[in-house]
């Protein structure tokens, strides 16, 4: 191979890649804000329906007109305004390949979604990062102080891994603010009190990036959506993101997913009653330090319980996320609010093991 092959591959490689989560057969996943609340059977009804309307042997073209409108009908939002992706990582990573460069700064909090920060990295865009307090909430102010300096704002809006968001004033106000390119990620949006797709009506520097991998439970099907002026929604679809973005599966089950509003809704609920059921039975443990969270996990710092309480639930088959130190919190694992039944066998093997 030649030599400049090899330097590219040596210097990507020493950039490091995704480390994939422990994989435990048959576990209670609880380890990748996955959503189990909704029904397997959903997944079985959208698919053989998705099945019926496909032939792959064709490309996918005309329907995904028909998966934008659906998406409009669901954020109430113009078609003109909805632009579709590969899960909404791909969408993410399109903006920052086409918009970011060495040169362009970007404004965001410490720590921030991990896909994000590593494909800064890959491509050598520089971060200001903010990092949360030790109680893991952000300082409006210090964004404010930054925002001369960045000419890119990226938010996920409720925060992954630590739950947190800003008001809705707070942060209308900080994107009303900033003159550069705002992006702001709303995976776990309908875990929230609010969502800011409607903001870009009036704000022509803003993208809201969403998806149905959260709250419809779709994870694998691969399907993310952006809200964004009709000009940049327009480019993105025409020159980035052509031709066949999507499968013929994903726009199907799409389409079929979103004619299911109200599952996905009672599901949110669902989900939203038991991260207060279990983040209030954390917080009865001294041992840890239990944040709020407006998305479908929690964080908590267990301490000098860290590794003893991650084996110890890896070892019933329970698999959360370890992610250590996270500012001056040096034992921090996230766990995804599961169904009743996952949450309760998470619950009971810490009152096992600390109660
Ligand atoms: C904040 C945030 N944004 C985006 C994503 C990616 O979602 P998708 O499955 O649509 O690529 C995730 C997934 O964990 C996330 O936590």
């Amino acid at each position: 191979m030649s030599s400049w092959i090899d330097k590219k591959i040596e210097k990507l490689s020493s950039i490091g890649g995704y480390t994939k989560p422990e994989l435990i057969s048959d576990s209670v996943k609880l380890d990748s804000n996955e959503n189990y609340v909704i029904p397997k059977q959903f997944q079985n009804d959208i698919l053989s329906i998705a099945r019926k309307n496909s032939d792959i042997r064709e490309y996918p073209l005309g329907r995904i007109d028909e998966l934008i409108k659906m998406i409009s009908k669901f954020v109430k939002i113009p078609v003109s305004m909805i632009g579709v992706g590969n899960g909404s990582d791909q969408i993410l990573d399109l903006i920052l390949l086409h918009f970011a460069s060495k040169k362009t700064k970007i404004l965001t909090s410490k720590p921030t979604f991990g896909f994000f920060e590593e494909r800064c990295k890959l491509y050598s865009i520089p971060l200001i990062a903010i990092p949360f307090s030790d109680d893991m909430k952000l300082d409006i102010a210090e964004f404010k102080k930054n925002s001369k300096s960045a000419d890119i704002l990226y938010l996920d809006s409720p925060n992954n891994p630590t739950g947190f968001t800003f008001t809705k004033p707070q942060l209308q106000k900080l994107i009303k603010s900033f003159s550069g390119l705002v992006i702001i990620d709303e995976a776990y949006g309908e875990f929230a009190n609010y969502s800011l797709a409607s903001m870009t009506k009036s704000c022509d520097n803003l993208i809201v990036v969403r998806t149905l991998s959260k709250s419809f439970g779709l994870a694998g099907l691969r399907l993310g959506y952006f809200v964004a002026n009709k000009k940049f929604t327009e480019t993105f679809m025409n020159v980035l993101q052509y031709p066949y973005p999507l499968s013929t599966i994903t726009i199907e089950s799409g389409i079929m997913a979103l004619q299911k509003t109200d599952l996905m809704y009672n599901a949110a609920e669902l989900i939203k009653s038991e991260r207060k059921r279990i983040t209030d039975s954390l917080k009865k443990f001294d041992a840890f330090d239990v944040f709020d969270s407006q998305a479908n996990f929690i964080l908590f710092d267990a301490h000098g319980s860290y590794k003893r309480v991650y084996s110890a639930l890896a070892e019933q088959g329970i698999s959360i996320r370890k992610l250590g130190k996270i500012g001056n919190h040096l034992g921090c694992l996230r766990v995804t609010v599961g169904t009743k039944e996952m949450n309760s066998k998470f619950l009971l093997a810490i009152r096992d093991l600390l109660g």
